[in-house]
């Protein structure tokens, strides 16, 4: 058997992150250059399925860890599709070149790499919704509440606008019901209620700053559903404020309104402090970017680290990145959103 191949793309939120946990929809987009890598190949006979997973330094037998995210996918799939009840003898290698807990979606990311990989091992053909919904599980275990927009932009691997419905927000994700979806079909356990695609008229340029700051996603995320139980109508009007912004960013994408979009990224970032996320780290690259001439700047993910993104245009793309290297960025990618990914 020759070694089997697949690959998952990082993904960026653009607009809405945390209150989309909460009903409000979000805008994200796949980064098609930064991906994670999964590889099947044989395995010694008798020795069952063993997984690497490179960039975490972990190797382990699936039977010796079978609470293992990633060995529940396995199993998972495996169980579903297997002739027998034996494990085959597999080695499955992980590996990726998206920073962990920065915000891009890494975990999900090397799940779908995972998922994708084991579905062409078995000759299986996996829709996007049916990847989604196995990797929204995974992302359960380590996340603990995920809104299911990782999964989805990934799975996807097109720019989405995103929404759980209102009540969804308010439950555990063990309650969320079947969802509907425009962009593929529909199934019992997919986790998202609306996934829509959305127009890009003009292209633009994004730079992505690293703090280096790494921040699992599960802490900020738990920390802002305890204050919005301290204060939910204060938390839910914030709320209301992203939603509100992020419909108007779609309209900006839409007609190409990039000074528009830059000034509602900007806002989205207050909002975020506001909601309690950012931190001085990422206050100051959002800083250094505005300062620099970017048409918007804002945290991007869960926030009290990972990355920031600045939308700019290609007169102030240099400084900006300039701006952003000597503000304190481990590193700065620019990438370029446009309608359809390549
Ligand atoms: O930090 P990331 O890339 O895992 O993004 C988290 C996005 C949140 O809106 C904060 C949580 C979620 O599940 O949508």
């Amino acid at each position: 058997m020759t070694p089997i191949t697949a690959s998952a793309p990082a993904k960026l939120i653009l607009c809405g992150e945390h209150a989309v946990v909460y009903g409000r929809p979000a805008i994200a987009l796949p980064l098609a250059g930064i991906r994670a890598h999964a590889e099947i190949s044989p395995g010694q006979p008798g020795r069952g399925v063993r997984i690497r997973a490179r960039d975490l330094r972990r190797r382990w037998r699936l039977a010796d860890d079978p609470g293992h995210p990633f060995s529940e996918l396995v199993a998972k799939l495996l169980a579903e599709t297997a002739s027998s009840d034996r494990l085959p003898d597999l080695n499955i290698t992980l590996r990726s070149s998206i920073p962990i807990a920065s915000g891009m979606g890494s975990g999900a990311a090397v799940a779908t790499a995972l998922v994708r990989v084991l579905a062409a091992y078995l000759g299986c053909d996996l829709a996007p919704a049916a990847i989604s919904a196995l990797v929204f599980a995974s992302e359960q275990r380590f996340h603990g509440t995920p809104s299911g927009l990782d999964n989805t932009v990934i799975a996807y691997e097109q720019p989405i606008w995103f929404q759980r419905t209102k009540d969804e927000g308010r439950k555990t994700n063990d309650e969320i019901p079947a969802s509907s979806s425009v962009l593929g079909p529909s199934s019992e356990t997919q986790a998202t209620p609306l996934i829509e695609p959305i127009i890009i008229a003009a292209p633009f340029t994004l730079l992505i700053a690293d703090t280096g700051v790494r921040s699992p996603t599960r802490a900020p995320v738990g920390a802002v559903r305890e204050r919005w139980q301290a204060e939910p109508a204060r938390y839910e009007g914030l709320f209301d404020e992203v939603g509100a912004l992020v419909t108007q960013a779609r309209a900006c994408l839409a007609r190409g309104d990039l000074g528009a979009l830059g000034l509602l990224l900007s806002h989205n970032h207050s909002l975020l402090q506001r909601i309690g996320v950012s931190s001085p780290e990422l206050d100051a690259l959002v800083a250094a970017a505005q300062a620099a001439g970017a048409l918007g700047a804002k945290l991007s993910g869960a926030g009290w680290g990972g990355v920031m993104l600045a939308l700019v245009d290609a007169e102030r793309h240099q400084a900006v990145a300039q701006a952003l290297h000597s503000a304190g960025a481990q590193r700065v990618i620019a990438t370029a959103v446009q309608q359809h990914f390549v």
